[in-house]
C-alpha cells in the first residue's frame, strides 16, 4: 500500500525561535499518524537539525530540505550538496517547486540531476510538477505535466520509482486560496498515475504516493486526500499554523 503524506513546506518563512515555537505547538497538537501516514517538515537549510531533533524518535516524522544542489561538492558558494543533507541526516528533499523553476530557472534537466544526486546520498526526492494557469487555460496541462515527468524522471529504473513521492501542484492554486476542485485533481493525479503505468506498469504506478499541493487548508483537506489517487499534500501557508496542519495530518486516508 502506498504511502500517505502531509508535506509542510515552509517556503522562506520564520526565524529559528517562531519555528522552535510551532513545533512545539503542533507536537503539544493532537494528531495521530497511522502505520502507513507520514508527516514531513520541509523546513529552511538552517533549522533542519534542529527541527530533526526536536523531531526525534517520532514515529514517521521526517524532516525534508527544500533545495540541494545538483553537484557534489566544490566551489559553488552559497549552495549546499546532498551529502551535507544526507550528513546531517535529512529523510527527504523538495525538488522542482515552481517557484525555484520560476525564480531561479531550474529545468527540467537540471531537475533530472538533482534527482539523481539525491538517489546518489540516499535522499527521498519530492518532485514537485504542475501547470501555469495560460496552460490550464489553453487545456494542454496533461501534457505539459507529462513532459516535466518524463525529461526528469524517466531515466529511473523501476526500482527507484518504487515507493516514490510526486507533488502535483498547479501553479494557479499555489498561495492563491484557489484550490484545484477535487475532480481537477483526481484527474491529473490519474493521468499522472498513468504516465508511469504506461511506461513502468501497475506494480510500479500504485507505490508512488502523489501528493497534492495549492491552498490545501485544514477545512478542505479531508475532501481533497479522500480522492482516490491523491496521496495526500505539500502543504504551504497550512503548514505555518500549528492546529491547521495538525488537522491536515488528521485527513489523511
Ligand atoms: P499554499 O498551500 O500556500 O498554496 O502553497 C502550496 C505550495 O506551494 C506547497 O509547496
Amino acid at each position: 500500500m502506498r504511502k500517505q503524506i502531509a508535506a509542510a513546506n515552509w517556503k522562506m518563512n520564520l526565524t529559528l525561535q517562531q519555528a522552535d515555537a510551532l513545533v512545539n505547538e503542533l507536537l503539544a497538537t493532537p494528531h495521530n499518524l497511522g502505520e502507513n501516514q507520514q508527516a514531513v517538515f520541509g523546513v529552511p537549510f538552517p533549522y533542519l537539525i534542529s527541527v530533526k531533533n526536536k523531531l526525534d524518535g517520532k514515529k514517521n516524522v521526517f524532516v525534508a530540505a527544500q533545495n540541494c544542489y545538483d553537484k557534489k561538492s566544490g566551489a559553488y558558494t552559497g549552495e549546499v550538496s546532498a551529502e551535507m543533507l544526507q550528513s546531517i541526516g535529512v529523510d527527504y528533499v523538495i525538488l522542482g517547486h515552481s517557484e525555484r523553476r520560476e525564480y531561479f530557472n531550474e529545468s527540467n534537466a537540471m531537475l533530472a540531476a538533482k534527482v539523481n544526486i539525491c538517489f546518489e546520498y540516499g535522499l527521498k526526492p519530492i518532485f514537485c510538477c504542475g501547470e501555469p494557469l495560460a496552460i490550464r487555460e489553453a487545456g494542454t496541462e496533461n501534457s505539459f505535466v507529462e513532459t516535466q515527468l518524463k525529461e526528469s524522471l524517466f531515466h529511473l529504473t523501476a526500482e527507484q520509482l518504487t515507493g516514490f513521492v510526486i507533488a502535483y501542484e498547479p501553479i494557479w492554486a499555489i498561495g492563491t486560496g484557489k484550490t484545484a476542485s477535487n475532480e481537477q485533481a483526481q484527474q491529473m493525479h490519474a493521468h499522472i498515475r498513468g504516465v508511469f503505468a504506461k511506461q513502468y506498469g501497475d506494480t510500479v504506478a500504485d507505490s508512488i504516493s502523489i501528493l497534492y499541493g495549492g491552498s490545501v487548508k485544514a477545512n478542505n483537506a479531508k475532501d481533497i486526500f479522500g480522492q482516490p489517487d491523491v496521496d495526500g499534500g505539500l502543504v504551504g501557508g497550512a503548514s505555518l499554523v500549528a492546529t491547521d496542519f495538525a488537522t491536515i495530518i488528521n485527513s489523511l486516508k
